[in-house]
């Protein structure tokens, strides 16, 4: 394995200690991850006034396990809400650990993100993680060997693969949680930026995020962000913004283009775009972020930064009918799902 793994002094919750890795590319970007939760810890990317830090991070990493934030955690067996925490697969009612009212978000209490990932393999440009969760896991069934593949290019570009076998039929939904800020980690109010989603339609939830009456068009209460839109815009205006402090909505992407979405940032100078093969993307603006551990030994704000998660709609598992590819896997079958992540830089 090439040196550029690093043994931290501090101790993850099972004792050992946690290991973190940088990856660099001809043009100076750097990015790096933690073992624990196969966390993406920070994204430095070139611009022409140095190098900016554009993800949200703790100041360490035991600062990391002080916060329910999930920052830059990779999130699993199921991302987002099951709605209680039940479903029902080929006649079978599966009994799911809640974490959140009765709910389970983000794979329960010990998701994904709270699982140490083994390094399989290390490059420069390129690191392999990979986990085993067990048949019963946070309730869910079958033995399932998930690998993370996180590759940097020449061209600023981070890409994301995930794969995933499964020796009995399970939901999969893995995404990463990362919150970005393209103006720079502590520059303030992230919906400064301006977002564009390529999705002709959206889930509308309630109070506590979970979805009321199906699909909807996003131009019904203002949702619509199909031409770029500074997130600010009129951003207390509608209901369904209203009902969960901001946004936190799940967006169908329609793939008509090869970029699902794009975040600018304010000053221009950085700009991000997503491509992916996932039906959806969750589009989150930090509306619970405050007293989440900063990089400078302080808390975040609300709205600091925001998170835009590709991934299966919330509660597939109990809507068969939603259009987009089942979340389930079958033993024969390879959960093969990719995004990344295009930087542009000034
Ligand atoms: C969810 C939010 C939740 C947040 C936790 C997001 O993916 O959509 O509702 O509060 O994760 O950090």
């Amino acid at each position: 394995m090439s040196n550029n793994i690093k043994i931290s002094t501090e101790l993850a919750p099972d004792g050992q200690a946690y290991k973190t890795v940088t990856l660099t590319n001809k043009q100076g970007m750097k990015i790096s991850f933690c073992d624990w939760g196969a966390t993406w810890l920070s994204c430095q990317v070139p611009t022409a006034g140095g190098l900016r830090e554009v993800l949200l991070g703790c100041h360490s990493l035991s600062a990391y396990q002080k916060q329910t934030g999930y920052l830059g955690a990779t999130v699993g067996r199921y991302a987002n809400r099951i709605t209680n925490s039940t479903f029902k697969l080929d006649g079978i009612s599966y009994q799911l650990t809640p974490n959140q009212k009765n709910h389970q978000l983000h794979g329960g209490p010990v998701g994904f993100d709270q699982q140490r990932w083994q390094i399989i393999s290390l490059t420069d440009n390129q690191v392999e993680f990979e986990l085993h969760s067990a048949d019963g896991d946070q309730g869910f069934p079958g033995n399932l060997t998930v690998t993370a593949i996180y590759h940097l290019t020449d061209n600023n570009e981070f890409k994301i693969q995930f794969y995933a076998k499964t020796d009995k039929s399970t939901p999969v939904n893995l995404t990463n949680h990362a919150y970005f800020n393209l103006d720079g980690d502590g520059s303030g109010d992230a919906r400064r930026q301006t977002l564009s989603v390529d999705a002709d339609q959206y889930l509308p939830v309630d109070e506590d995020c979970i979805a009321i009456g199906g699909l909807a068009s996003v131009t019904v209460d203002d949702m619509d962000l199909r031409t770029p839109r500074q997130i600010l815009d009129n951003f207390s205006h509608s209901a369904a913004r209203n009902r969960v402090k901001g946004y936190d909505h799940a967006y169908l992407l329609n793939h008509h283009h090869e970029v699902v979405a794009k975040l600018i940032a304010h000053d221009q100078k950085v700009a991000m775009e997503i491509m992916t093969n996932k039906p959806g993307i969750q589009v989150y603006t930090g509306n619970f972020l405050a007293g989440t551990p900063n990089r400078d030994g302080k808390t975040y704000q609300q709205y600091e930064g925001i998170a835009l998660e590709t991934a299966f709609l919330p509660n597939s598992p109990n809507q068969a009918n939603y259009p987009q590819p089942s979340c389930i896997l079958n033993p024969d079958e390879q959960y093969t799902y990719h995004t990344t992540y295009r930087f542009i830089t000034k």
